[in-house]
């Protein structure tokens, strides 16, 4: 099996202690992921593919990932703990974060997806996940910065606590050279992002806003809740496709998909999901609405 790079495994090795044990957990679209177990804490070490076609941007974006994490956490937006070490490796680059505990949030909805969901534990569950994801997203957005990867794998859902990963595309204020951003995975791309790169080159950087931020988490709970994605349009179709649906705010409706009727939690969804970024609340303004409607 693929174990992690030489270099990541001498260091952490030197720092915390041996036996460290090595599992590869996800290998998709240029890097890998392993959980990495030492005597000390546990650890999620990540490393890009290489003589792969975008190796190189893999590299970089993993560079560019431990930067904004190093940024961050002085703006206290990552808790100082996070993020542990980082480094080249001989075939590109590698970064250790600190493992957390949680499924991702489409496997952690499975109940909740169903008609059993229809139940009053898990109500206000779903509720208070919506509201610490936006406590978390809040953190950053508080920070100038927005996450500009919001969507259900990045999202680890730990009983009523979620987890933000994944920072490798983050927006920040007055950021260097840096990877363009061009969207990230297309069903959570909000439209005033799908409108960018559609009418903008390969090369050029899109500055997602935190109420980018905003549209993929509605998007997310939308599609992890209903089972469908947000959005109508063929698997078959290309990206440009289904991005031209999205930035023409081309919804399906929630009435017709939702599993239950769930009208806090439908709102909520709704609202996040506006075609025009200043009808959307901020995720500030979700995590208050969310405390009220609990009470
Ligand atoms: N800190 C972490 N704790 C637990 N699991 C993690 C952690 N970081 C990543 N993972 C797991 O590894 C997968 C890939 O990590 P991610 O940072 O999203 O990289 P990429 O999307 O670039 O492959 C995640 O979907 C998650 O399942
Ligand atoms: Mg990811």
């Amino acid at each position: 099996m693929t174990a992690p790079p030489r270099e990541a495994m001498g260091l952490l090795t030197e720092r915390f202690g041996s036996p460290v044990t090595a599992d590869l957990l996800s290998d998709r679209r240029g890097s890998r992921t392993w959980k990495v177990v030492t005597p000390a804490v546990p650890l999620a070490v990540k490393a890009n593919v290489p003589g792969q076609d975008r190796a190189r941007d893999k590299a970089a974006e993993l560079e560019q990932e431990d930067q904004h994490l190093l940024h961050l956490t002085k703006v206290s937006a990552v808790e100082p703990s996070y993020r542990v070490d980082a480094g080249p490796w001989e075939g590109g680059q590698w970064l250790a974060v600190r493992w957390l505990d949680g499924v991702p949030l489409w496997h952690a909805l499975a109940l909740a997806r169903g008609p059993e969901g229809n139940r009053p534990s898990v109500r206000p569950w779903l509720l208070a996940i919506a509201r610490s994801w936006a406590q978390r997203l809040a953190g950053l957005h508080a920070a100038g910065w927005a996450h500009a990867d919001v969507q259900p794998t990045n999202t680890l859902v730990d009983a009523e606590t979620v987890h933000l990963i994944d920072y490798a595309l983050a927006c920040g204020p007055a950021e260097g050279r840096r990877v363009p951003y061009r969207g990230a995975l297309t069903h959570t791309t909000a439209p005033e992002v799908a409108d960018a790169v559609l009418s903008t080159s390969a090369d050029t950087h899109i500055q997602a806003r935190p109420e980018a931020d905003v549209w993929g988490l509605g998007a997310s709970l939308f599609w992890c809740w209903t089972g469908q994605r947000p959005v109508a349009y063929e698997d078959t179709v290309d990206r440009m496709a289904k991005l031209q649906a999205i930035a023409r705010g081309r919804t399906v409706p929630l009435d017709n998909v939702r599993p239950w009727a769930f009208p806090a939690f439908e709102r909520i969804i709704t609202a996040c999901m506006a075609t025009a970024p200043d009808q959307r609340p901020s995720t500030a303004q979700v995590a208050a609405g969310l405390t009220e409607a609990d009470q």
